[in-house]
């Protein structure tokens, strides 16, 4: 049976990455074998590009550059890595997919939403998460965790305040068209609230699938 496809979203500073870890643990224990992974990235060469896109450049690199990048490093993954790994039935578990390139390159950056479906369909032929869980909380929040936990930022991460608010209401629009397969998780509380909530998504998705192995779907 196919694996599920999850994946983590939310604003820098959003503790997902932590939670991600955490929902490999409690799916391993339940006998679910995990593959984590990212993006950008996740592929040797996805990671290249990932390098590309993060770090400081000598030239501009604009939202059109940012948007091709995220999607060559997308068809890469998802080719390689993403869809031999659900086709195998092992659960993916992915830090941010194509709904941060709604958020950051749509929303963010302000490219129009046909460009991103466009570029979708070409890259993932059809793939899109089974549930995303979406970490939300204040930005001025968020940002003060981002900075406390490092000293240099990259491209993104130096964006001024009302670009990441921007990204933020992109998530919220996202959450609002599509609230089956998105689940927000409220990231204000400490980790063992926050990892109360993510159990709690990911044992009702283990049911189901679990259901959908017993029905032959
Ligand atoms: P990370 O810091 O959560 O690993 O994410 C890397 C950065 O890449 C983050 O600032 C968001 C950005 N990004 C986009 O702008 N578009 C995308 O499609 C993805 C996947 C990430």
């Amino acid at each position: 049976m196919r694996g599920r496809f999850v994946t983590f979203e939310g604003i820098e500073g959003a503790g997902k990455s932590t939670q991600l870890a955490e929902a490999a643990r409690f799916l391993a224990a339940r006998g679910i074998e995990c593959e984590v992974t990212r993006e950008p990235g996740g592929t040797p060469v996805a990671e290249t590009l990932r390098r590309l896109l993060l770090e400081p450049q000598p030239e501009a690199l604009d939202a059109t550059a940012e948007l091709l990048l995220v999607f060559t490093a997308r068809a890469v993954h998802v080719a390689n890595r993403i869809r031999p790994a659900l086709e195998r039935g092992a659960w993916v578990l992915c830090d941010r997919f194509t709904d941060a390139t709604e958020a950051y390159q749509g929303a963010g950056r302000g490219l129009p939403a046909g460009q991103i479906r466009a570029l979708e369909s070409i890259a993932q032929h059809g793939l899109r998460p089974d549930l995303t869980l979406l970490f939300d909380l204040p930005v001025e929040r968020a940002l003060a965790r981002a900075a406390a936990r490092s000293t240099c930022s990259d491209r993104f991460e130096s964006e001024e305040r009302a670009f990441h608010e921007r990204v933020r209401q992109g998530y919220l629009a996202i959450l609002a068209r599509e609230p089956g397969r998105l689940r927000r998780i409220d990231a204000l509380p400490g980790p063992r609230e926050v990892s109360a909530q993510v159990e709690d998504a990911l044992e009702a998705a283990v049911a189901d699938w679990r259901n959908g192995s017993a029905d032959g779907r």
